[in-house]
């Protein structure tokens, strides 16, 4: 099956994603807004699955001061990414990040800070998705996020029905119950989750998982003005709300 694999995203880096770099790709651009918020000087970041290296090229443009790894299972695309991306601050390796995840070990100098997979969830195999999302908190310092995105599991089934022939090699479904107990079990924390169109509504989940909760919730004041807003437009009508929701209910009981 591995080799299988490799093939299809061997030939997939011509048929598709060459193409991403001559048009564009709102798909990425919109991943590559999401990932950059975290983006910090100094900082390691793993691009897995990083294809022919587009997420990872411009988040070491964004960041020149953090060390970008982009990791992928297709040798062309990685070849193709290093005889393309010419940031000094990225550098790519060829691996299957389940089955030689020592090769991040290996290259990473330090703790990995932030972590990235966009729309590779899908093509690894659920059995492997536990042991891989545990391996990666292991490489990560304590305070690292691991940015994730997929198509959603209704837009999945939807072209499994409509459109099988646009899936690729491995395509699952990715259900978000499973998925949030083997990040919980791995030492991961939800930060946040959204649903975000690009082509279609609800095409794909944006997740946002920590390695560990914030040590505190620091207090959010509303602004003196909203406040003051919010409470003379109900100034008016203050004697209606306290006999409406404070005096009536009680008394009729
Ligand atoms: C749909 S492409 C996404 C590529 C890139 N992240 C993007 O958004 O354009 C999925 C990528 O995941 C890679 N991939 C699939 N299984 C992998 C594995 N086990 N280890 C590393 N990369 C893998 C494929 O080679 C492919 O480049």
């Amino acid at each position: 099956m591995a080799d299988t694999v490799t093939e299809f995203y061997d030939d997939f880096l011509e048929k598709t994603m060459v193409r991403y770099r001559i048009v564009g790709n709102a798909r990425l651009d919109a991943a590559i807004e999401l990932v950059a918020k975290y983006l910090r000087p100094g900082i390691t970041v793993a691009d897995i699955g990083c294809g022919i290296g587009i997420v990872s090229e411009a988040l070491a443009r964004k960041q020149r001061g953090a060390d970008i790894i982009g990791l992928d299972l297709s040798p062309q695309n990685i070849r193709y990414a290093q005889a393309t991306v010419d940031e000094p601050n990225a550098r790519f390796i060829a691996s299957s990040i389940t089955e030689q995840f020592d090769a991040l070990r290996r290259t990473a100098k330090r703790p990995v800070d932030l972590v990235c997979m966009i729309d590779v969830l899908e093509h690894i195999p659920e059995a492997d998705r536990r042991q891989l999302f545990s391996d990666i908190a292991d490489i990560c310092s304590n305070e690292a996020i691991f940015v994730l995105t997929y198509p959603t599991p209704e837009f999945q089934r939807y072209r499994a029905e409509h459109d099988p022939e646009i899936l690729q090699v491995i395509d699952n479904v990715v259900e978000f119950d499973d998925l949030y107990s083997e990040f919980r079990e791995s030492g991961w924390h939800l930060a946040r989750m959204d649903y975000r169109g690009i082509w279609v509504e609800d095409e794909y989940v944006y997740l946002v998982l920590r390695r560990k909760t914030p040590d505190e919730f620091p207090q959010r004041k509303e602004p003196f003005l909203a406040s003051l807003r919010r409470r003379a437009g109900r100034l008016a009508i203050r004697p209606y709300l306290r006999w409406k929701y404070e005096k009536r209910p009680f008394r009729e009981r």
